[in-house]
């Protein structure tokens, strides 16, 4: 290992990792996993809204009790949110770090021609920065209430929502983040397999299908809450 000219002392095996390709790679698969397990689970609770008023809203207050007597009164939400935000910034750092790390690998004539990214990586790429502007939107509109349309009512996230999806731009805003998010997680699960050696010649077909069938089903259960919205199923 070299030694690290500045402190003269070997890097630790954290900052060789970190500061490698396979590092920021592996630091993107894993932060984008713990983040669509959690959209897995917000997905299935929001699907509670087709029970109603009172089982969404009791849902949303279990969120702030879970863990209890335990935990404190929003202690796991605090959890669970640190973990996110943490996710977030791994995979926003590792991902800009490399995007950073193959344009300057280019040959010089390259470099200067900007040459056409692929379409997959030209697709995460813009897909996530869509999502992340969205997720400022959404926590401003669902959790804060700052941008939200109707009064926002602390604790009735059931009334919150029917109010957003009750504006032309809460659907279209919220349909084409949807949509962006289905081929972010058709492209990024397939590249994460990737990074952690998962796949090979055998298991490709099987992690395909993995990915489209998790995109599909993360992107239908989401927009079918706008949806039951704008068709007046849930109101
Ligand atoms: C139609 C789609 C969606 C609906 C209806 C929805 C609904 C909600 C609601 C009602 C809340 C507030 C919950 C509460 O305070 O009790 C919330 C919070 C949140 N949502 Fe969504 N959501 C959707 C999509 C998404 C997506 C795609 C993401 C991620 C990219 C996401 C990430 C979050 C996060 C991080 C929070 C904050 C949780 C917290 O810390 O309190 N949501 N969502």
């Amino acid at each position: 290992m070299a030694l690290d000219i500045r402190t003269d002392r070997r890097p630790s095996l954290t900052s060789t990792l970190w500061h490698s390709t396979v590092g920021k790679k592996t630091a993107m698969a894993v932060s984008g996993l713990i983040m669509l397990l959690y959209l897995v689970v917000h997905m299935l609770g929001n699907l509670k809204i087709f029970f109603g008023p009172g089982e969404f809203n009791h849902y949303a207050h279990w969120l702030r009790t879970v863990g209890a007597p335990f935990m404190h009164q929003e202690w796991t939400l605090w959890l669970v949110r640190v973990v996110l935000v943490a996710a977030v910034v791994a995979h926003a750092v590792s991902a800009y770090q490399l995007s950073r790390r193959d344009l300057r690998a280019r040959p010089d004539a390259y470099r200067h021609k900007k040459p056409r990214a692929s379409y997959a990586t030209r697709t995460m790429r813009w897909g996530g920065v869509i999502l992340g502007l969205f997720l400022l939107w959404h926590l401003l509109d669902l959790t804060t209430g700052t941008v939200h349309s109707g009064g926002f009512q602390s604790g009735r996230p059931y009334q919150n929502v029917v109010d957003t999806f009750s504006t032309w731009y809460g659907n279209v805003i919220y349909l084409i983040a949807m949509l962006a998010l289905g081929l972010h997680v058709r492209h990024g699960f397939w590249s994460a397999a990737q990074s952690l050696g998962i796949g090979s010649r055998h298991r490709d077909r099987v992690l395909k299908t993995a990915a489209n069938v998790l995109a599909l089903v993360l992107t239908v259960g989401f927009v079918s809450v706008p949806l039951a919205v704008m068709t007046g199923v849930v109101s």
